[in-house]
């Protein structure tokens, strides 16, 4: 396959990265939160060439943006957000019921600095300006470990030019798996890049989690393995 030929692949919008949209129906809870809390938090994709503003997502002003990619339920994202009030949060997740789960976190501890997507995180990447995101957040995407699979992978040349591309300077780019192939696969194609540099000193440095990073639902469940706490700086451009 050609470069051309895959990041055509990649970037085609209809292409989806994720599996089911939908799991077993919501409680009349999560249904209300969905239809009248989801609506005033959504990140509203722009038309043509208009670019998402950060500055208007929140009704604050904020240090930072930083974006979570499959956020799944949203506990580490709800957690982030209440350590750290000064950052606006986006969380991209195309599961509804995932959704949902967010939207509870956020209603019971009143958190007002997180925006949801309720879809493919890539549509978000292409909307937002060069150099905005201070951390990327990205914790045990699905793994797609049949070889043939592999270029579904989150982690590939084409996302991660984006991700290089909306990141600030310095930043920092988590990503999270317990995943034996995936570990290797991000391993190998972050080893390729020339923006981002690996933050480990040591092999204890990314089996350790950091404390500002607390467990996911599928970390929790680890069914692969010991988890895995990638940490890469972006680079000055
Ligand atoms: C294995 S789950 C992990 C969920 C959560 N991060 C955790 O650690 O518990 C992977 C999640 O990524 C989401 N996902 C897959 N492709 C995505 C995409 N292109 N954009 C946003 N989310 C995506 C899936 O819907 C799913 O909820």
């Amino acid at each position: 396959m050609t470069e051309t030929e895959d990041k055509k692949l990649h970037t085609d919008p209809s292409r989806r990265f994720f599996g089911r949209r939908k799991g077993k129906s919501l409680s009349g809870r999560k249904q209300g939160l969905m239809d009248d809390l989801l609506p005033r938090i959504s990140v509203q994709i722009p038309d043509g060439d208009q670019m998402i503003d950060p500055a208007s997502l929140f009704t604050s002003p904020k240090r930072a943006l930083w974006l979570e990619i499959g956020f799944g339920k949203g506990e580490h994202l709800a957690w982030q957000a209440e350590a750290h009030p000064d950052v606006g949060l986006v969380g991209c997740e195309p599961y509804l019921n995932g959704v949902a789960g967010l939207l509870t976190h956020i209603e019971e501890r009143e958190i007002d600095n997180i925006r949801i997507y309720g879809d493919d995180a890539r549509h978000v990447l292409w909307k937002l300006p060069d150099a905005s995101v201070e951390r990327v957040f990205l914790l045990h995407p699905d793994p797609w470990p049949k070889a043939r699979h592999a270029r579904r992978r989150f982690v590939n040349p084409s996302n991660l030019d984006d991700i290089a591309r909306v990141m600030v300077d310095g930043g920092e780019f988590r990503v999270g798996t317990d995943h034996p192939i995936y570990r290797e696969w991000t391993a190998l194609q972050m080893s390729a890049r020339t923006d981002f540099e690996w933050l480990a000193e040591g092999p204890e440095d990314w089996l350790t989690r950091p404390d500002d990073w607390p467990e996911t639902r599928y970390e929790a469940k680890a069914l692969e393995g010991r988890a895995t706490y990638f940490r890469f700086r972006r680079l000055p451009r």
